[in-house]
């Protein structure tokens, strides 16, 4: 392959988002894990799968850094995910160690590579990603609205039961309980959800959305989602390796968009070939943004309290 994209974490996300941009065909793909063989076993498995599932990319699985040389894209979904009873904010002082170790290494041997943030919690590694690499904004990517989108975009299309394919739907602000899915700008082949839908099942999955990730976490118990997580992170991969100028929601570093300063938040995008290359601004209304200015007041804390730490 031509491209080659670097994902660290070799775990339920990580393998199975190496598995979808192997058998998209997108990249070569280099898995890197610290625990010894589990990188290089589940690389070698799928590298295996590949005559059976016709394609050619070649998967290397690696404990160090060297074979990740010069990658157009890093996912980083290495640390820590959530257990029963957790939030994704408990994860914060050990994902925040992991993310900034790997970062640092990571972008030695790729330093023109866009960052692909995957670990929890999503906005604040951001952050962490953004410091530890030194790169620009239109580099450092988090991925959360594209998952929290279409897990709205499930719950709609159970609701009305159309295809999947019919329906589009947003989610922004921060990956946590304060999200905000937007009514408003979700539809089922171009109209809004608002006019097909009563209001208090609307609320409903709304609820559902901003509480998508705990209700697998409850039913899987030793972990959280990857299936969903894997493919998310992989649409926004695929349309920065295609340029194809897709837009997508995702944690993106705010001057000023939408009133917001020095935060990561999650926006609607455009993804080309050098990362964001537009943030979209939307007329929200009065609600909306203050539940934008909530949310990103969430995003804030967790900052602010990784600053107090060692
Ligand atoms: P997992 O436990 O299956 O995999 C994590 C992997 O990271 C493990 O294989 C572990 O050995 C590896 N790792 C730990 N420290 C490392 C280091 N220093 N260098 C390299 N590898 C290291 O966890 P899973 O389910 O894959 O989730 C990964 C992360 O992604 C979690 O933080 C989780 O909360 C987050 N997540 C975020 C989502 C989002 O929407 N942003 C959605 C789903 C998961
Ligand atoms: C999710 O939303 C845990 O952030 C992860 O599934």
């Amino acid at each position: 392959m031509n491209q080659k994209v670097t994902v660290i974490g070799a775990g339920n996300v990580g393998a199975t988002a190496a598995q979808r941009l192997a058998e998209k065909e997108l990249c070569d793909v280099v898995l890197v894990d610290i625990v010894e063989g589990v990188p290089q076993g589940k690389a070698l498995d799928l590298a295996q799968a590949a005559p059976v599932e016709k394609h050619d990319a070649h998967l290397i699985g690696a404990n160090t850094y060297e074979a990740s040389a010069n990658s157009d894209i890093i996912i980083i979904t290495a640390g820590i995910p959530r257990k029963p009873g957790m939030s994704r904010d408990d994860l914060l002082a050990t994902n925040k160690g992991i993310i900034k170790s790997v970062t640092k290494q990571v972008v030695q041997y790729s330093p023109k590579s866009i960052l692909i943030i995957v670990s929890n919690p999503l906005d604040a590694m951001c952050h962490v990603a953004m410091e530890a690499s030194g790169f620009p904004k239109q580099r450092v990517i988090g991925m959360a609205g594209v998952l929290d989108s279409a897990r709205f975009r499930a719950f709609i299309s159970m609701e009305l039961n159309v295809s999947v394919e019919n329906i589009s739907a947003l989610v922004m602000g921060g990956h946590g309980d304060t999200m905000v899915p937007l009514p408003r700008f979700s539809t089922v082949a171009g109209v809004p959800i608002t006019e097909l839908i009563l209001p208090e099942r609307i609320e409903a999955m709304v609820t559902r959305t901003r509480n998508g990730g705990a209700e697998i976490v409850s039913l899987l118990k030793t972990g959280s989602a990857y299936y969903a997580p894997a493919s998310a992170a992989v649409e926004m991969a695929e349309s920065i390796l295609k340029d194809k100028k897709k837009i997508l929601p995702c944690a993106a570093y705010l001057t000023g968009e939408y009133g917001i300063s020095g935060l990561f938040v999650g926006v609607p995008v455009k993804l080309g070939k050098n990362g964001i290359e537009q943030i979209i601004s939307l007329k929200l209304t009065a609600e909306e943004k203050k539940a934008l200015a909530k949310s990103a007041a969430a995003v804030q804390e967790l900052v602010d309290a990784m600053k107090k730490m060692p």
